[in-house]
């Protein structure tokens, strides 16, 4: 029998998290990381994921140092990131820069990596974006937090709280998922025994398609196009029975409500003041989950994590084209953690493929 997509295979075991596509329930290292992201900082949930136990308060001071003093982008990378061609989107420039970054030692993989990684990924976004619009490069400061330094570098702005705990929200619920599809190709890169920033890169390739990473802006389109119909169910009646997938819904492992999309919206909710986009979300949200029940009985499609990701990093004003690398910045933690267990115990990854050609001799 052949598994389509690896669908159903377990094919590694990992003690990153647990999903629970039945109940809707996300589990980081034992702890509901629901409640890690109202309760924990970026940096206090990067720790628990790299090394295993929530930080003591010498441990998360100590961190945050590493953080700050790994953020100055290099002059080579700058220059990497200006030779990318213009046209090309910002996980194309991410996928490049991030490839160059400097290792301790390339026969391992290393906590210290993991937070270059990680601490550079707002400097290049900010570096790119500073090209192309003709802006200023910010500097970069030492006295921020991880997340408010990459809405700093991002709008140039001191950010402020209420954007920063908004955006800390979503980063710690999108940090880490299991055996996603990017995550997949870290660890099959790791598996080969290559260096982590080969693992990144393959993995930054991989977030970049719209049926992973790349759907929020799939859902701003799709917001954007529902907003002029007369009749939004009609409309979204019409896309599914033409065989489009709606961008926001859906989830390979989730077959009830994405706890991650779930906590996004409580925090839309309890933000809201007068938007008119958000209502329109909600409209969307339920006209779409009627039309998949009835046109695609018994595939329990619902919201993913994409499409309330979409409404929080529009909510921030972060430009739609950098959703997808608004997730890579948070999702980098992840994947180091990934890369690093799977160097912990490894064997290649090598699945086999049946041979349906012809055979001439
Ligand atoms: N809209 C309409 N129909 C859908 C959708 C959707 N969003 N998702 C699944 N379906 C249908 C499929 O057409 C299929 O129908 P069929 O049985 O009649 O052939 C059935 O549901 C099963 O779908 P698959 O694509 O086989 O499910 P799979 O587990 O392979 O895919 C995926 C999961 C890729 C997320 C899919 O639901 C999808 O493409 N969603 C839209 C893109 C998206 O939102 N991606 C972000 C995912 S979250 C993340 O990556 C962080």
């Amino acid at each position: 029998m052949i598994a389509r997509g690896l669908k159903g295979i377990t094919c590694t075991e990992t003690k990153m998290s647990f999903i629970d596509g039945e109940q809707g329930r996300l589990i980081y290292r034992g702890y509901d990381a629901a409640d890690l992201a109202q309760t924990h900082s970026f940096e206090e949930v990067a720790y628990l994921l790299w090394y295993g136990t929530l930080p003591n308060q010498e441990q998360l001071i100590e961190l945050k140092k590493q953080f700050q003093a790994s953020r100055k982008l290099p002059d080579n990378m700058k220059s990497i990131i200006a030779s990318v061609p213009h046209s090309h989107d910002m996980l194309s420039v991410l996928r490049t820069a991030l490839s160059s970054v400097e290792l301790t030692d390339e026969n391992q993989a290393t906590i210290t990596d993991a937070i270059s990684l990680t601490s550079l990924t707002p400097a290049i976004i900010a570096y790119r974006q500073s090209l192309q619009q003709d802006i200023a490069f910010p500097e970069e400061r030492s006295d921020l937090d991880h997340v408010a330094y990459y809405l700093y570098m991002i709008t140039g702005k001191e950010p402020s709280k209420a954007y920063v705990q908004a955006l800390e929200t979503y980063m710690i619920l999108t940090m880490e998922h299991g055996l996603n599809a990017s995550t997949f190709s870290a660890r099959v890169t790791a598996s080969t025994e290559s260096d982590i920033a080969s693992a990144i890169t393959s993995a930054v390739g991989t977030m970049k398609g719209p049926l992973h990473g790349g759907a929020p802006s799939g859902v701003i389109e799709l917001l954007n196009e529902s907003v002029q119909q007369e009749d939004i169910r009609e409309f979204i009646r019409e896309k599914v029975q033409q065989g489009e997938k709606l961008m926001g819904f859906g989830h390979r492992v989730y077959k009830t409500w994405d706890p991650r999309a779930q906590a996004i919206k409580k925090i839309l909710q309890q933000q809201k003041q007068e938007d008119d986009w958000f209502d329109l979300a909600l409209n969307v949200e339920e006209a779409s989950i009627n039309v998949l029940e009835e046109l695609k009985p018994g595939r329990n499609l619902y919201t993913n994590v994409e499409f309330y990701a979409a409404a929080i990093l529009r909510e921030l004003t972060i430009p739609t084209n950098l959703f997808t690398a608004t997730f890579t910045a948070s999702r980098m933690v992840g994947w180091t953690a990934h890369v690093m267990e799977q160097l912990e115990d490894n064997t290649i990854f090598r699945p086999s493929a049946e041979y349906v050609g012809p055979f001439y001799s």
